[in-house]
């Protein structure tokens, strides 16, 4: 008799789909209908190898498409072109037969130190989530599964495997899970990787409350937890918290321990069919989505990837218009610095990929300014070495062009030696004699615009003030050459905002004294006070601020109403193109809650929108920000709550150039403290069965508090944080245990 129904799996073959069959791929039964699942890093670009396989962008992969990577394309602030990106990642992935990319990472970017902060969005939940959800919807939308990491808290690569990322509650919740609270609400990611790292002392990898309680259990995901290349310690502690499969194979070791565990009544066996049956679902919707034979268009996924580099940009400063060159101008332009020559696109590791084609500025520069004279110098090797009488001869050749030219498009950045995935940066500088350079050419030619490449923050304060226009070009991808022409020409119009604030110096930053920890802690002693949440609150000067950027033209801002919706706010503000190009601009919508009875930032992203206007066009911006937006962590409750508070909304074009500002009420949530014997009096006073009941308790002691000399003094306050169980110990109080006893039984039975 022959039927069509699955094979059941023995023990041994359960604990086998626990673990990778090799560097990139799941076992697979066909007897029992389970097919392999393949995986392939991520996340600008497959880095899909066949062989010599490594998770750590040793070994080379198959050309495709590089995208700019996260630093650059968060930058857009762009949803749709994210989605956009991340569906023709898709593409790719079914051209390779990949089902799973590695990606997106939305890790926050504590500090402009951490290594793989060209691989992460923003030091801001709210951006780092809402471009979340368009990259996973996105490349879902392609039938191919996300995988959103590195879940969670990986904030540094120095000892990353094993350092203890040491955070309080309410920044935990409010800034390193809030973007994945989201994603995994909204997107519905098919897997999620946790992270190498430990969480207030435990792995990730077998944190039960991370990955069940609160990934499960409280956000409904229902996917895989895949563990990061390697991040298992100890597979069965691991399984028994949620996480499903171990990458890559440990080569039979992982399943041994699983199906010992089994048999000796360690592990519950419930529990690895839990597993199973999620591992199995995504072993059949990889091979319901795939797409056997789909070819992609490289030259249209080419041309995206520069759409998206002109998007990334972001225009720091531009003094004197000087931007953007005129191309039929014949003007003499030096093009000076290697990085125009050779350029840094992508950061280092595992998402390193081999691309399809690459633009050069230089080339793109000769090709679009085709009247101009255009000379060229490197002014730097970018090996990474230094060798004083080499640097020299380069910076004199490179003055000599400067001096005799119009203008001066000056390349700097970092070599790629300075950050990658696996090491911290030790600094944010220039390498000296990038500066150097700097400094030589700026005395020869007043007219510098310097653009710069790096997948993170560097310093600009003591050498921005020397030139009149800086371009940050990020990493741009395969096509960010051609886009810088693109945004020097005047062809496209800058429109990238900073996703990260550009401090002064290091010593400003926020995990400055913490960072990278020692002893196997990292403490996250700022809390909430991350990025721009941190200058704010220190009423710090930055070189530029959070959500800046520039554009070749202007935008005005009025009519600003904030009303309630649903809950929550739905604000409108209309916005004019004052200037003489069509341009696009970054709508931001920050919110201030200045009278809560917890500590908050001074003011939160809590919504942005864009809009692409005509010279003289103007547009009614609407921003909707749910209620979910509006709470805190309580961490009294354990709760997300809504204060009932007059919220303050400010609008513009950056984090410090708000242009109009309202409030609008939200009505709080229905909660109310729990009190017992441990709490203060003053926590008894704001509860609103208990605080009456104490006051008729305790009245002849208040009467005193109240009417007599204490009223006000430092000592009602000191009174006020009594522990209520304390008072029927005083000699002087006429209240007694029972007494007390009634008062609790009061509150309980409301
Ligand atoms: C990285 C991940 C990556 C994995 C597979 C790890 O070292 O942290 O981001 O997806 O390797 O290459």
């Amino acid at each position: 008799m022959t039927s069509n129904k699955a094979t059941p799996l023995s023990l041994e073959q359960k604990a086998a789909l626990t673990s990778g069959a090799g560097w990139w791929d799941t076992v697979s039964y066909p007897q029992a209908g389970i097919p392999a699942v393949v995986m392939s890093d991520g996340p600008h670009g497959l880095r899909f190898q066949e062989s010599d396989a490594d998770h750590l962008g040793l070994s080379s992969s198959a050309p495709a498409t590089c995208f700019p990577p996260a630093v650059a394309l968060g930058s857009s602030w762009d949803l749709g072109l994210t989605h956009r990106v991340a569906s023709a990642l898709g593409r790719e992935a079914q051209f390779f037969g990949v089902n799973v990319l590695l990606g997106p990472g939305i890790n926050i970017k504590r500090s402009p130190l951490c290594g793989r902060n060209f691989e992460y969005f923003s030091e801001d939940p709210l951006l780092s989530g809402a471009l979340g959800v368009a990259w996973v919807k996105g490349l879902q939308s392609q039938g191919v599964g996300a995988s959103l990491k590195h879940f969670a808290a990986n904030n540094q690569e120095t000892d990353r495997m094993t350092i203890s990322a040491d955070i309080a509650a309410r920044p935990l919740q409010e800034i390193y899970l809030r973007a994945f609270r989201r994603v995994v609400m909204e997107a519905k990611p098919w897997t999620v990787m946790c992270s190498y790292n430990r969480i207030n002392g435990l792995h990730a990898s077998q944190n039960p409350w991370l990955l069940t309680e609160i990934l499960r259990d409280e956000w409904g995901f229902n996917g895989v937890v895949v563990s990061d290349w390697g991040a298992v310690v100890d597979r069965v502690k691991g399984l028994a918290a949620g996480m499903d499969l171990e990458m890559p194979s440990s080569s039979g070791a992982g399943p041994a321990r699983v199906a010992a565990a089994v048999r000796s009544g360690e592990l519950d066996e419930v529990r690895l069919d839990l597993s199973v049956a999620r591992l199995t679902t995504l072993a059949a919707k990889s091979a319901f989505g795939a797409r056997p034979g789909i070819m992609f268009d490289a030259e249209a996924h080419h041309a995206l990837a520069r759409e998206a580099a002109v998007r990334s940009a972001v225009l720091l400063k531009n003094d004197g218009g000087l931007l953007p060159l005129d191309p039929a101008s014949g003007q003499k332009i030096a093009v000076i610095g290697e990085f125009a020559r050779t350029p840094r696109y992508q950061g280092a590791g595992s998402s390193q990929v081999v691309p399809t084609q690459l633009d050069t500025a230089l080339d793109a520069i000769k090709g679009l300014a085709v009247n101009a004279g255009i000379r060229f110098a490197p002014g730097f090797t970018v090996d990474g070495t230094s060798d004083p009488i080499r640097d020299s001869a380069l910076r004199q050749e490179a003055v000599r062009t400067a001096a005799e030219a119009d203008v001066v498009v000056l390349f700097l950045g970092l070599p790629a030696s300075y950050e990658s995935e696996g090491f911290d940066r030790e600094h944010i500088e220039l390498p000296a004699e990038q500066t150097a350079l700097l400094e030589a050419v700026s005395s020869a030619n007043r007219n510098v615009v310097v653009v710069l490449a790096n997948g993170s923050v560097v310093r600009l304060s003591g050498w921005a003030d020397r030139v009149p226009a800086i371009l940050e070009g990020w990493l741009g991808g395969q096509a960010g050459g051609s886009a810088t022409a693109d945004l020097l020409f005047g062809r496209a119009n800058p429109s990238g905002r900073l996703t990260e604030t550009i401090p002064l110096r290091i010593e400003d930053t926020p995990a400055y004294l913490d960072f990278p920890g020692e002893g196997g802690h990292v403490s996250y002693g700022e809390g909430l006070f991350v990025g721009y949440r941190h200058y704010d609150a220190r009423k710090l000067e930055v070189s530029f601020p959070f959500g800046h950027g520039l554009s070749y033209t202007s935008f005005e801002y009025s009519d600003l109403r904030v009303d309630n919706a649903d809950g929550g706010a739905r604000l409108a503000v209309r916005v004019r193109n004052s200037g003489d190009r069509a341009g696009r601009e970054v709508v931001q919508a920050y919110v201030q809650a200045p009278c809560s009875r917890v500590q908050r930032p001074e003011r939160e992203l809590k919504g942005f929108a864009t809009i692409e206007l005509q010279p003289g066009e103007a547009a009614e911006v609407v921003i909707t920000v749910p209620r979910d937006e509006f709470a805190y962590y309580d961490v009294g409750a354990a709760a997300w709550l809504v204060e009932e508070l007059e919220y303050s909304f400010q609008v513009g074009t950056s984090s410090r150039d708000l242009r109009l500002a309202a409030a609008v009420h939200i009505q709080g949530d229905d909660f109310v403290a729990p009190v017992d014997k441990e709490s203060t009096l003053a926590e008894w006073f704001r509860h609103p069965v208990g605080g009456p009941a104490l006051q008729v308790l305790l009245e002849p002691v208040l009467a005193s508090v109240r009417e007599g000399a204490l009223k006000g003094s430092p000592r009602e306050k000191m009174i006020m944080g009594t522990r209520l169980g304390q008072l029927a110990q005083f000699p002087a109080v006429p209240v007694t245990e029972d007494q007390l006893d009634v008062l609790m039984a009061q509150v309980f039975s409301n």
